[in-house]
């Protein structure tokens, strides 16, 4: 079986650093860090709200990322537009409403094709991979093939939120991912995929990519705490003894 590719999200290394406005921690930084432990990839969400990730930080991406950068954004003109400058290897276009928390759910591709059919147009054209991120469902799955697309990441949103009782939705997963690939398109997954839920998913051999996020920049967190007191209570004791 291939190897599945791993493309770890930053974006909550950019929502640490926004709740102070100032310059640390630096997701660009993080990035390099992740692709030297074996990212195959870096993924960044440019949202309409710029709660985490700003501009100048995918700007820094696109120049920086030595394996490949994947541009998460929704159908906003701005960000469109400067996708197609900055021309990342890939863009997966999702759904945005400000008052979520996260991305909830696939895009709803009944809503507006022409207007999604364009903006794929547009990037495709800029020379960059097109991938929709949707639900787990036969349905998107066809929908996105008509839209010609070659990639889909299925939203794990609810096998993860129903762990351990998940097997009906890893179910509708690999279904979903079996249609993809006999239509002939790459299969991605991704969201709220964490240390233990892992495992089930990442088994999916029609899988190719996973997406994962918030558990990593969270693992770093508790994995990293306890080096950085050690570090901050050296330099706190060695002012007391040189003064
Ligand atoms: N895939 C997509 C399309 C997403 O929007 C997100 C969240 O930004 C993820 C994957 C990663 O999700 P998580 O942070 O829960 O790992």
């Amino acid at each position: 079986m291939t190897r599945m590719r791993l493309y770890v999200n930053i974006d909550h290394v950019a929502t640490v650093r926004q709740a102070r406005r100032t310059d640390e921690p630096d997701p660009v930084a993080a990035a390099a860090l992740a692709e030297a432990a074996g990212a195959d990839g870096i993924t960044a969400h440019l949202r309409e709200d710029r709660r985490h990730m700003q501009d100048h930080d995918i700007e820094r991406l696109a120049v920086s990322v030595r394996t490949l950068l994947n541009l998460e954004l929704a159908l906003s003109e701005d960000i469109v537009a400067l996708a197609c400058r900055l021309r990342p290897f890939q863009v997966t276009l999702v759904p945005e409403r400000r008052e979520e928390v996260t991305t909830e759910g696939g895009l709803d591709l009944g809503h507006d094709p022409t207007r999604l059919g364009a903006v794929i147009g547009r990037l495709t054209e800029a020379g960059i991979r097109v991938s929709l991120f949707v639900d787990p469902t036969i349905e998107s799955v066809e929908r996105s093939r008509a839209l010609g697309v070659p990639a889909l990441e299925l939203h794990t949103g609810r096998y993860a939120h129903r762990w351990p009782a998940s097997d009906a939705a890893l179910a509708e997963i690999v279904a979903a991912a079996r249609r993809a690939r006999e239509l002939g398109m790459a299969v991605h997954a991704g969201h709220g995929l964490t240390y233990r839920n892992v495992t089930p998913v990442a088994a999916i051999p029609e899988l190719e990519e996973l997406n994962i996020g918030h558990s990593i920049v969270s693992r770093s967190i508790a994995t990293g705490i306890g080096p950085a007191t050690a570090e901050m209570r050296r330099l706190v004791d060695a002012a007391r003894v040189t003064n």
